[in-house]
């Protein structure tokens, strides 16, 4: 249930589930083999997994990264982070260009962003590592001085900007709806990157104190780039005169030509409603979808199930209670049980 994704993204996260140790196995299979078989990558990010073995697997925890965080934002959702893809399970990405595909976009190319910044600071990638021009200065003014190891997160949005960008090649307005989000995506974690200090001296008196660069968690990312999607901005593409293809975007309908800024979300087209399964939008409908009899909001099984209605499963829940410390030393419990019931739209 990934087909939100472009193929190329789901790719790299099974074979990254799969093969935990797969920087051996690249090495062992060889990157011609690896990088050929990925489906759906474009001639620049083909040559650039070639040349770089090592940062493909990186890549791959990055889409890992991003997908998780995707279910994980949508999961009370219509739209749960999954769309039916044409034909395979690869499928293709989202063609409508909705807030949802620009929300799989942006966190995408965060998650790349923050996987291999992570990456570098912990040594694994051979052409990068902490962030050199924080290392060893002092900031007079603040009185502390850069130490430790600082994120190289520049390294990371470049990394990230040179891989996935490179997918949109499609002289089209999608294609600017698409880096228009994958940077807002990088932006958001460049804007949560955290100071950490330690102090020194006797009993930590702090009379020196060095301070570093380090990631923020990523779910506190998903968390920003949902309000982002919330707030998401329709717009549409402007053609400079006598060229054909679009040049920019600007703010639907708005008076002049005022641009996003550069942390909207951004979309072309308005959302399916996600309630019935279509093809030609990626609706994979709430017919079975799991909701909340009481709640009002969208896990509530009426907004869930779009006014279908929904069926009722009873079941016994069983787990273990009372449970008391006896000398010396085991734990005994006693079984309890309860009616309970689930729902499940229409
Ligand atoms: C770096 O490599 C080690 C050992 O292979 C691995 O355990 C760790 O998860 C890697 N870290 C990142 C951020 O990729
Ligand atoms: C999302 O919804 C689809 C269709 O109802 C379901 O098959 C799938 O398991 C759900 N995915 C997640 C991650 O909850
Ligand atoms: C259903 O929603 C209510 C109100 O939002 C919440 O208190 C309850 O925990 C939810 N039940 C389940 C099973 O998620």
């Amino acid at each position: 249930p990934l087909y939100s994704f472009h193929e190329w993204q789901v790719w790299l996260y099974c074979f990254y589930q799969n093969t935990l140790q797969a920087l051996s196995s690249v090495v062992a299979l060889g990157a011609n083999i690896i990088c050929n078989k990925i489906p759906g990558l474009a001639p620049r990010q083909r040559a650039l997994c070639q040349n770089r073995p090592d940062a493909i697997i990186v890549i791959g925890e990055g889409a890992q990264l991003g997908i998780n965080e995707c279910q994980h934002q949508f999961r009370y959702g219509r739209w749960n982070c999954s769309a039916l893809g044409e034909r395979t399970v690869f499928g293709q990405e989202l063609r409508v260009g909705s807030r949802e595909a620009a929300f799989t976009y942006a966190i995408t190319a965060a998650g790349v962003a923050y996987a291999v910044t992570a990456a570098c600071s912990q040594g694994n990638l051979s052409q990068c590592g902490c962030d050199r021009e924080k290392q060893g200065y002092h900031e007079q003014e603040e009185g502390w001085k850069w130490g430790g190891c600082s994120a190289d997160v520049k390294y990371g949005v470049e990394f990230s900007r040179r891989f996935v960008d490179a997918r949109e090649i499609k002289k089209n307005a999608r294609r600017l709806m698409n880096l228009h989000n994958n940077e807002a995506g990088r932006k958001v974690l460049e804007e949560r990157m955290k100071l950490e200090c330690k102090c020194h001296g006797v009993s930590g008196s702090c009379t020196t104190k060095t301070c570093w660069i380090t990631l923020p968690k990523f779910r506190e990312i998903g968390y920003l780039l949902k309000e982002r999607y919330s707030d998401a901005v329709q717009v549409e593409p402007v053609r400079a005169s006598r060229l054909r293809q679009p040049s920019f975007l600007r703010i639907k309908e708005s008076r002049g030509f005022q641009k996003p800024t550069d942390t909207d979300l951004v979309y072309l087209e308005r959302s399916p409603n996600y309630c019935e399964e279509d093809t030609i939008t990626g609706s994979t409908g709430t017919k079975g979808r799991l909701c909340n009899g009481t709640s009002a909001h969208s896990d509530g099984c009426n907004v869930m199930c779009c006014g279908r209605g929904y069926n009722t499963h009873h079941y016994t829940r069983v787990w273990q209670c009372h449970c008391k410390f006896h000398w010396c030393c085991f734990v005994k419990c006693n079984t309890c049980s309860e009616k309970s019931e689930a729902f499940t739209c229409k």
